[in-house]
C-alpha cells in the first residue's frame, strides 16, 4: 500500500517515517501543500492510498500577526490534499490541536471529540478550519487531535527548549494555569498506525495519559533528567504571550482506546523514555 507523508521533516513527519520505512516524505521543499498544482503534479504520480498529513503552521503567537500565512498552512494546504484524496479514491489523515477548546474557565473535565470547540487565538481558529474543510471534502479521513508534542525529530520542542535554556543557566519562569497532557510524538505515530490499521475513520483525540501545567511539567523534566535549574511558576497574564491559550485543554481519549484496544502511557512514562533518548545520544 502506497503512504505519502507530507510535512516528512517535521517531528511527527520524522517519528511516522521511522515506522514505516516504506512510506514516501515529501519535506516542504519537496511539496510545498499550499502549492495546489504541485500537489496534484507530485502526488498523482505517486498513486498513495493514505496521505499522512504532518505539514502545519504550528508559530501560535506569530500567526496572531501572519493571519494568511497560517490559513495557507493550515487551512489551504489541507483543502488541496482534501480535494486530492477526494478525486483520487485516497485516504487523508491529518492533525488538530487541543487548542480549539478551553476558552470555558469554569470546565476542568477531558473534552471528547462530541465537545463544542471555541479556539481563542488565530493558530487554533485555522486548525479548526483545517480540520472542518477536511472533513467537508476528504470522504476518507482521519483527524486526531493532539498537544504539545515533543520527540527526536524536527527543529525544536518544549522539552529541548527547556533542556537547553537549563544548560545555560537561565531563569525559567513557566505557566502553571495552562493545564494539558504533553505527548510523546513517538507515541502519537505509534496510535495513528494503531488507528489505521483499526480501520478508524473521522475525528479521535490522542494524548499521552495524566494532566499537568507547563511548569510542573518542566519541574518533571528537570527532575527525571536530574538536572538542576532555576524554574519558578508564573502566570499566564504576567508572562503575557501574544496568543491567548487554553487554561485547560486535556484531550479524553476513551474513543480511540474502544477503537484500537490500546493502552496510553503516561505523560511520566513517555517523558522519562524520551529523556533516556535524549540523554544517552
Ligand atoms: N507541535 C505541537 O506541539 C503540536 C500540538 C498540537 C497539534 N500539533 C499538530 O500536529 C501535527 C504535526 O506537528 P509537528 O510538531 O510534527 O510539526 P512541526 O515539527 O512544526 O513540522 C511541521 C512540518 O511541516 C512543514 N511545513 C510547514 N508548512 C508547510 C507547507 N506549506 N507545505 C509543506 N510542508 C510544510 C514544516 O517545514 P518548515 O519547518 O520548513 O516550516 C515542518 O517540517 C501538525 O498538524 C500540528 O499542527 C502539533
Amino acid at each position: 500500500m502506497s503512504v505519502i507523508i507530507t510535512g516528512s521533516q517535521g517531528q511527527l513527519g520524522c517519528a511516522l517515517l521511522r515506522l514505516l520505512p516504506d512510506a514516501v516524505g515529501l519535506s516542504r521543499q519537496q511539496l510545498d501543500i499550499t502549492d495546489v498544482k504541485a500537489v496534484l503534479q507530485i502526488l498523482k504520480p505517486l498513486q498513495p492510498k493514505i496521505i499522512i498529513n504532518c505539514a502545519a503552521y504550528n508559530q501560535v503567537d506569530l500567526a496572531e500577526k501572519e493571519k494568511e500565512a497560517a490559513w495557507a498552512g493550515n487551512v489551504i494546504g489541507p483543502e488541496n490534499l482534501a480535494r486530492f484524496a477526494q478525486d483520487n479514491s485516497c485516504q487523508l489523515v491529518h492533525f488538530s490541536t487541543d487548542f480549539v477548546f478551553g476558552q470555558t474557565p469554569e470546565k476542568h473535565l477531558a473534552w471528547s471529540e462530541h465537545d463544542h470547540p471555541e479556539p481563542g487565538c488565530v493558530y487554533a481558529a485555522s486548525k479548526l478550519a483545517g480540520e472542518k474543510a477536511v472533513m467537508k471534502t476528504a470522504p476518507e479521513h482521519l483527524i486526531i487531535r493532539t498537544c504539545g508534542l515533543y520527540g527526536t525529530g524536527g527543529k525544536t520542542n518544549f522539552v529541548k527548549t527547556m533542556l537547553k535554556l537549563a544548560s545555560q543557566g537561565k531563569s525559567l519562569r513557566v505557566v502553571d494555569d495552562q493545564i494539558c497532557s504533553p505527548t510523546s510524538v513517538e507515541d502519537l505515530a505509534t496510535a495513528v498506525v494503531a488507528l489505521i490499521d483499526a480501520g478508524a475513520k473521522g475525528l479521535y483525540h490522542f494524548v499521552n495519559e495524566g494532566e499537568v501545567s507547563w511548569y510542573e511539567f518542566s519541574r518533571r523534566i528537570f527532575e527525571f533528567a536530574k538536572l538542576e535549574a532555576d524554574l519558578s511558576p508564573i502566570s499566564s497574564e504576567d508572562f503575557g504571550a501574544v496568543a491567548k491559550r487554553p487554561e485547560y485543554s486535556v484531550l479524553d481519549c476513551a474513543k480511540y482506546r474502544q477503537q484500537t484496544g490500546k493502552i496510553i502511557r503516561s505523560i511520566d512514562e513517555a517523558l522519562q523514555a524520551y529523556l533516556d533518548k535524549v540523554t544517552r545520544s
